[in-house]
């Protein structure tokens, strides 16, 4: 049998990331952050050169991408794109306004599927993305579609970059976090939306650990661990 799957889909900024990661700790699960292959995809044809409208190209390097995930000591995950540690450069909005572009191409879509795929390994999977429940993971036992208002994600990017020491403004946050929504949304191709037997969970007012513990009793009660 396939190794189970839970996933997270939802807009940019709305906790999947934090959560995805605390539940596959909690389970002793694996962990695909679909995002960063997007984003490792347009760094790297960025780094190459590469015009983001070429979509030809940009599928070259989607197939072609020599990623490493290390796990640190501390569980954090550092990102080695060709060999070189890109874990900050993955994170700016400049990369995930990028990440956005390209992630429109159908090409390079098809391209990262089976990547996406070989993910799915015993004892289960955590995926964290905006297509995991619709279009890579169809068959799995719990969909979960993430959301939080515009203007709490906006304050929540802001704090993480704060804390990152990165300086920004939760004006050009919002303008950024509303612009991606609208083409992430509005795509062709795997356009962001919730899976038809997906679960709603709006974390605007919820902190971690509470939206943490309805997935955790979510996980327990659709799939038993
Ligand atoms: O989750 P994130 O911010 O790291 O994602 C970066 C971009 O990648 C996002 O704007 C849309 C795209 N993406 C996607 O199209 N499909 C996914 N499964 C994950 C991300």
């Amino acid at each position: 049998m396939a190794a189970p799957v839970i996933t997270l889909d939802g807009p940019g900024g709305a906790g999947k990331g934090t959560i995805a990661k605390l539940v596959a700790r909690h389970l002793g699960w694996h962990l695909l952050d679909s995002g960063a292959l997007y984003r490792l995809t347009a760094l790297a044809s960025l780094k190459a050169g590469i015009d983001l409208s070429n979509e030809a190209q940009v599928a070259d390097i989607a197939a072609g991408l020599d990623v490493e995930f290390k796990v640190t000591p501390e569980l954090d995950i550092q990102v080695l794109l060709g060999g070189e540690e890109v874990s900050q450069q993955l994170r700016t909005e400049e990369t995930g306004a990028a990440a956005s572009l390209i992630a429109a191409l159908p090409s390079v879509r098809g391209a990262l599927l089976d990547r996406q795929r070989l993910f799915q390994q015993p004892p289960g999977l955590v995926a964290d993305g905006r297509d995991m429940g619709t279009v890579v993971f169809p068959q799995a036992p719990l969909k979960i579609f993430l959301t939080a208002s515009l203007e709490e994600r906006a304050q929540r990017r802001y704090n993480q970059l704060k804390e990152q020491g990165v300086s920004a403004s939760i004006q050009s946050l919002l303008r950024e976090l509303a612009e991606r929504d609208e083409r992430d949304a509005n795509r062709k191709v795997a356009p962001l939306r919730p899976a038809e037997d997906a679960i709603m969970l709006d974390s605007t007012e919820l902190s971690i650990d509470e939206v943490f513990n309805q997935v955790i009793t979510l996980a327990a009660s659709r799939i038993g661990v």
